[in-house]
């Protein structure tokens, strides 16, 4: 069996978030008279090996403690109530064959209720937020390696006014790395990425200071990069609060071993009846989670 690898106390934390906020989400919407789904973006396995990287077991790897934690798709599975539909994308083929067998194995019950998509997210996400969500709900998870996420999914996601949101913001592992000191020797490609994963440009004038510096041969301007994580956090909180109608605005950081910030956990939802409800419920859920840390 295929088993993805990556993480640390992290991927539990974010996993055990996800998965009390899916049981009070059914709990509450199964009293209406909507059809809920939980979209799986970046499904995954099934399994995770929960890689424990302390410098004790870098040093010694033959020790190292390897453990298997059930990964969002069977987290959703295992939700009670229950989903009326369970839709995976993963661009690999392999892990997402892992996770049909693992269904058709562990939950034949449920396998009818799932639908699958060897695709890249952005692609499927745009067309599933096209269609009609008036008697449709749904949770939307984003948790990809990196800066795989474009803005202008977001904006789709935002757009249903019937999904809420849960997305891994790459802002330490992916964002910081890509903001060179000096804004002159910031590749194309990467400003690219940038500009796809804030839908902006504005990042520039936020995360960059221009001064004028004098040289032998006169004055030139240099362009500095003058942020931090909270900076780049905050950023994308003001993007998304710009979108949505409800934000939880100050997300979780989630770091390495090594305290170093990789993702920014957030949660935004999208319906005006809702999003007080939701918001609550998913800031308490955090709260308590950072608690027991
Ligand atoms: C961090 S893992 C997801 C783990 C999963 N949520 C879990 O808890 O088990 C990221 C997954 O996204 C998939 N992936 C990478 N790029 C993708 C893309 N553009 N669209 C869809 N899936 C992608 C990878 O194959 C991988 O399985």
């Amino acid at each position: 069996m295929a088993i993805n690898k990556f993480g640390g106390n992290w991927t539990e934390t974010k996993l055990n978030i996800l998965g009390k906020y899916l049981s009070a989400y059914t709990t509450i919407l199964k009293k209406y008279n909507f059809k809920i789904a939980f979209i799986d973006a970046f499904a995954g396995t099934g399994y995770i090996e929960n890689k424990q990287n302390t410098d004790e077991n870098l040093l010694f790897e033959f020790e190292e403690t390897k453990e298997y934690i059930k990964g969002s798709a069977i987290v959703a599975l295992e939700t009670k109530p229950c989903f009326d539909r369970y839709i995976f994308i993963d661009l690999n083929k392999n892990n997402l064959d892992n996770l049909k067998q693992i269904i058709n194995e562990k939950f034949s019950n449920k396998k009818d209720n799932c639908i699958f998509y060897n695709d890249d997210a952005n692609i499927v996400l745009e067309k599933l937020c096209n269609k009609n969500w008036q008697r449709h709900r749904a949770i939307v998870f984003l948790d990809p390696f990196g800066m795989e996420v474009k803005w202008q999914t977001i904006e789709s996601i935002a757009k249903t006014k019937a999904i809420d949101l849960w997305i891994l913001f790459p802002f330490g592992i992916g964002v910081n790395r890509l903001l060179t000191n000096d804004i002159s020797k910031m590749p194309s490609s990467w400003e690219k990425k940038l500009n796809d994963i804030f839908g902006t440009d504005e990042w520039k004038n936020t995360f960059y200071k221009t001064t004028v510096e004098p040289s032998l041969f006169g004055e030139f301007e240099k362009t500095r990069k003058v942020t931090n994580f909270n900076k780049i956090a905050q950023f994308y909180i003001d993007r998304l609060e710009s979108i949505f109608v409800g934000v939880i605005d100050k997300p979780m950081y989630l770091c390495n071993s090594r305290n170093n910030p990789l993702f920014l956990f957030c949660f935004a939802s999208g319906n005006e009846k809702g999003s007080k409800t939701a918001i609550k419920i998913a800031k308490n859920i955090m709260v308590k989670e950072m608690g027991l840390k």
